[in-house]
């Protein structure tokens, strides 16, 4: 099936990013989230994000004008009922999921594919909420999304062969890697990933080092682009808990409890960059 009309639900760090590839390789998209501030929030940011791309040549003022006019912002999801394709990145809690799932699956299409972006949770279970399991797919897009080369294609276990090579096929359109994985807690991303972070957040709480001092490690030590704090805080630390306490239940090794401290910064409403406050300023 050709895939024309995107649907997109949720405008934040990652819906945003997501909307701006689909539109700027040409595709028409409907950006959903529940208050008309998140998608102008989510609007502006696709707007400097194409300005920086059109300032670096890499696109023309007339290509972000017209990736600009394909996306369409909407808190009515009812307005998702004729896309061709719909990948869900709302907040990472399974039951916010569940609810999008078993309301796409009655808005669309009974033959369209139904993708989710979370990090962690299940596409097996987000696929047993519809009546079409094997159109449920992971597609694990990385941060910035304009900018990450990589789509983490997650196959459910009912996941369709047809469906999986399509996923496959459209990240290949969006310029992206498509990496085949299966389903698991973290998938193989935030399964290695996020403990290293969580460690970090552990040094840390335990006085071993500043938070400056573990980034300088990692950086220097082992090239790494960012330090580990530096990067829980681009990712988001409410967003690196969800997935750790995923990681926790789903697993059940103690490994993955998540550090106590990035707990009470949660709670602080220190969530990293996007709140101004989180293991650094900003
Ligand atoms: N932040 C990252 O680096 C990253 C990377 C890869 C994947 N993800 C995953 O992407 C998803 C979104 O993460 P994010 O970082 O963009 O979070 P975010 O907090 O920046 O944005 C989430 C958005 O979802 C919206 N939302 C919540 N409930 C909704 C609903 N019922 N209907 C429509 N919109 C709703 C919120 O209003 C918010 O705008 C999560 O599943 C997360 O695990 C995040």
């Amino acid at each position: 099936m050709s895939i024309q009309r995107v649907g997109i639900v949720g405008a934040g760090t990652m819906g945003n990013g997501i909307a701006h590839v689909f539109a700027r390789c040409g595709f028409d998209v409907v950006l959903c989230d529940v208050d008309q501030r998140f998608l102008d929030r989510a609007l502006g940011t696709i707007t400097k994000n194409l300005d920086r791309e059109a300032g670096k040549n890499k696109i023309t003022v007339a290509d972000k004008d017209s990736a600009l006019a394909r996306i369409q912002p909407a808190t009515d999801r009812g307005k998702l009922a004729n896309c061709d394709f719909v990948v869900e990145a709302a907040t990472e809690k399974f039951e916010i999921k569940t609810e999008i799932f078993r309301d796409l699956d009655r808005l669309t299409r009974p033959e369209i594919i139904l993708a989710s972006n979370t990090s962690s949770i299940s596409i097996t279970k987000l696929a047993a909420i519809t009546k079409r399991p094997d159109k449920v797919i992971g597609m694990h897009f990385f941060n910035p999304v304009p900018v990450m080369k990589l789509v983490e294609v997650i196959r459910g276990l009912a996941t369709s062969q047809e469906t999986f090579d399509s996923v496959r096929d459209l990240s290949l359109k969006l310029e992206k890697t498509p990496v085949e994985v299966n389903d698991a807690p973290g998938f193989v991303s935030n399964r290695v990933l996020m403990p290293l972070l969580n460690e970090a957040m552990y040094a840390v709480m335990e006085g071993i080092a500043t938070p400056e001092a573990v980034d300088e490690v990692f950086k220097l030590g082992m090239a790494h682009p960012m330090g580990p704090l530096t990067l829980a805080d681009f990712i988001g630390l409410d967003v690196c808990l969800d997935i750790m306490r995923v990681m926790h239940s789903g697993l059940g090794d103690p490994k993955y409890r998540p550090c106590p401290l990035l707990i009470k910064m949660v709670d602080a409403g220190w969530l990293g960059r996007k709140s101004g406050r989180g293991f650094y300023k900003y």
